[in-house]
């Protein structure tokens, strides 16, 4: 039987489950979910992926009255590093991305730190970073408490795109992860909605995302990458 805290499935723990702030920002025809995940009762909180609405963000951490201690960064596609780095700047604190997205992508700003999949405490909640590559190389879920913080990897609806056959590959790999580490009631946040409201039951995404239904990486890559995709497709998920 597996004790160690930080490895069991992301659990609901009442006593202490952190708050999430739901922020809906855009940009020109782009939306983008940002998110403050808050510990009530240290007042610290973390942002995840800040983009394109800076007073809107700042306006939820004083409604809320907490102290942003650090900015989760799922990967480095610009609507999601967006305002990393004067969020970093003005709360005074760090910013984490995986040390596989870094050395990817080249991002370099003041204050990154990188991270693998070694959790760690903000506040009273306990951070479970996971390494799930596909949409890019080292893109990363974050489980705090009972939610689950997906990026680009997991929509509701679907999942990221993939650049090519290894990616796709990834990314079947990183679902079924996924999956490995969630229960029922994990809450799905992602990066951006396609009709669903952030904070789903993976109960509820497994039994209607197409892209969780395949149990092997050819099928779900044949799919992920068929043709007749097009830019303006490509969140046409079905
Ligand atoms: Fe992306």
């Amino acid at each position: 039987m597996n004790e160690d805290p930080t490895r069991t499935p992301l659990a609901m723990d009442a006593s202490r489950e952190p708050g999430v702030v739901v922020l809906r920002t855009t940009h020109g025809k782009m939306t983008n979910y940002n998110y403050l995940v808050v510990d009530a009762t240290s007042r610290s909180a973390v942002l995840v992926d800040p983009s394109w609405q800076p007073g809107l963000i700042h306006d939820a951490v004083a409604l809320a009255g907490v102290r942003v201690d650090g900015i989760l960064l799922t990967h480095s596609h610009p609507d999601h590093i967006d305002l990393a780095l004067p969020m970093s700047a003005h709360y005074g604190c760090p910013l984490w991305m995986s040390s596989a997205e870094i050395a990817a992508s080249g991002f370099s700003v003041p204050a990154l730190v990188a991270i693998d999949e070694s959790p760690w405490m903000v506040g009273g909640m306990l951070i479970r970073p996971m390494l799930t590559p596909g949409h890019t190389p080292g893109c990363m879920c974050f489980g705090i408490g009972c939610n689950l913080f997906t990026g680009d990897v997991l929509f509701a609806e679907g999942c990221g795109i993939c650049p090519n056959l290894q990616g796709a590959h990834q990314m079947y790999e990183s679902l079924q992860k996924l999956r490995r580490e969630s229960t029922a009631d994990t809450r799905i946040y992602p990066g951006h909605s396609f009709g669903r409201v952030p904070g789903q039951r993976f109960a509820d995404v497994l039994h209607e995302n197409i892209y969780l239904q395949f149990n092997n990486k050819d099928d779900f890559a044949a799919f992920r990458l068929r043709r007749g995709q097009s830019r303006e497709k490509l969140f046409a998920f079905q």
